[in-house]
């Protein structure tokens, strides 16, 4: 079988980025932000670990691709200790069964990302249950492994990852506003930072004018997540309701279910080596979610369960490029948010 050399440099480039910084020089450019509270949880930390001894009960929380892998243990763990989990699959069967499969109070729902009427209609099923969430983990998404295509008119990546997310998350707001430290959790990716277009986001291919590299396509919809997480930490007052982005680190998943032939055979068995496990993969988004510490902490970026900051330029807190997303955003789909926008 002939190597497909642009799946090949791919898969080199998500698996690059998703290792372990040492000896990348990643060392000096990612630091613990000591300005921020910092845990005693590393990147070994498992979400029991970082859940130890904090009650959940009379909390609501939504996880979002609650069928598999990090977002799976996300729910369970949250359940576990006490939550009440909206968990969302792409069809009700695989929620309803996500959610017999953990122990606890948990309901399933129907969320198809690519359908921002699904987003709509899920957020409604949502306050229809509930007058407030505590929790919400947008957690759902597809990996590098995704032949071009258009959904919407728009490059398939970044509406599942992005699009989709700020249509629920936008319709879910004032629930989240409700609660008394309503916290948002967005599941980005060190790609978002390490496989970037130039610039950080291409408008200009958006609608896949220019050519498509997938790896750059992933890091563009993770990096947009972050910056999703940035512009709603400064329309949120902190006091009440934080939004914060993680990267979970490079954890065994289905995430690369797609990766076919040699390629596959490295991500999904050669890689796990390297690979945190689920219960690791999922520790950052449920500490960031649950740490009483974190009240207050808005528009942080976290790994391995702690602060982050960059040693010089990065996209990450590109606060101009935030606004500049977010204006594009509510062009390309603010017609599907049925609430008011904070100021
Ligand atoms: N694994 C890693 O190394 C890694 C690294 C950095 C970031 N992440 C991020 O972690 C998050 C969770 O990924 P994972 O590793 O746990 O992968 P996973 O096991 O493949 O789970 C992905 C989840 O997203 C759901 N999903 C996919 N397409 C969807 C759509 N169109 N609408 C609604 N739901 C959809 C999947 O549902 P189906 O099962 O029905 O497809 C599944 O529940 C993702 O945002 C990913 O980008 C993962």
């Amino acid at each position: 079988m002939a190597l497909n050399r642009r799946l090949f440099l791919q898969a080199s480039a998500a698996t690059f980025a998703a290792t372990t910084l040492a000896g990348c020089g990643g060392e000096d450019r990612v630091v613990i932000d000591t300005s921020l509270p910092v845990g005693p949880y590393n990147a070994k930390s498992t979400a029991e670990e970082v859940t130890e001894g904090i009650d959940l009960s009379g909390k609501t929380a939504l996880v979002t691709g609650c069928n598999s892998g990090i977002g799976h243990e996300t729910m369970r763990v949250l359940a576990q200790r006490g939550a009440h989990v909206f968990g969302t699959g792409r069809t009700l069967e695989k929620a309803q069964e996500a959610c017999d499969s953990v122990k606890g109070k948990t309901t399933p729902l129907a969320l198809e990302l690519s359908d921002f009427d699904s987003c709509v209609a899920c957020a409604r099923a949502v306050a229809a249950q509930t007058d407030s969430l505590d929790i919400l983990i947008p957690n759902a998404g597809i990996g590098t492994f995704t032949e071009f295509e258009l959904v919407n008119g728009i490059e398939k990546i970044f509406v599942v990852n992005y699009l989709g997310h700020v249509v629920l998350t936008m319709n879910l707001l004032p629930l989240v506003q409700a609660a008394e430290h309503g916290r948002i959790v967005h599941v980005g990716s060190r790609m978002g930072y390490m496989s970037t277009p130039k610039g950080g986001i291409d408008f200009d291919n958006l609608r896949g004018e220019g050519a498509y590299d997938a790896a750059l396509a992933y890091g563009r919809s993770k990096l947009a997540n972050a910056l999703f997480s940035l512009k709603l930490s400064q329309m949120l007052d902190p006091a009440y309701t934080t939004s914060n982005a993680v990267h979970p680190g490079f954890v065994k998943t289905d995430i690369g279910r797609n990766a076919t032939g040699i390629i596959g055979f490295l991500y999904n068995n050669a890689a796990t080596i390297i690979q945190k496990n689920v219960a690791e993969g999922a520790a950052t988004q449920v500490y960031v979610a649950t740490n009483p510490s974190l009240d207050g902490v808005s528009g942080a970026y976290f790994e391995d369960c702690n602060p982050v900051k960059f040693n010089g330029p990065n996209h990450v807190f590109d606060v101009a490029l935030a606004d500049r997303l977010w204006r594009e955003t509510v062009a390309m789909v603010g017609s599907y948010f049925e609430v008011p926008v904070p100021a």
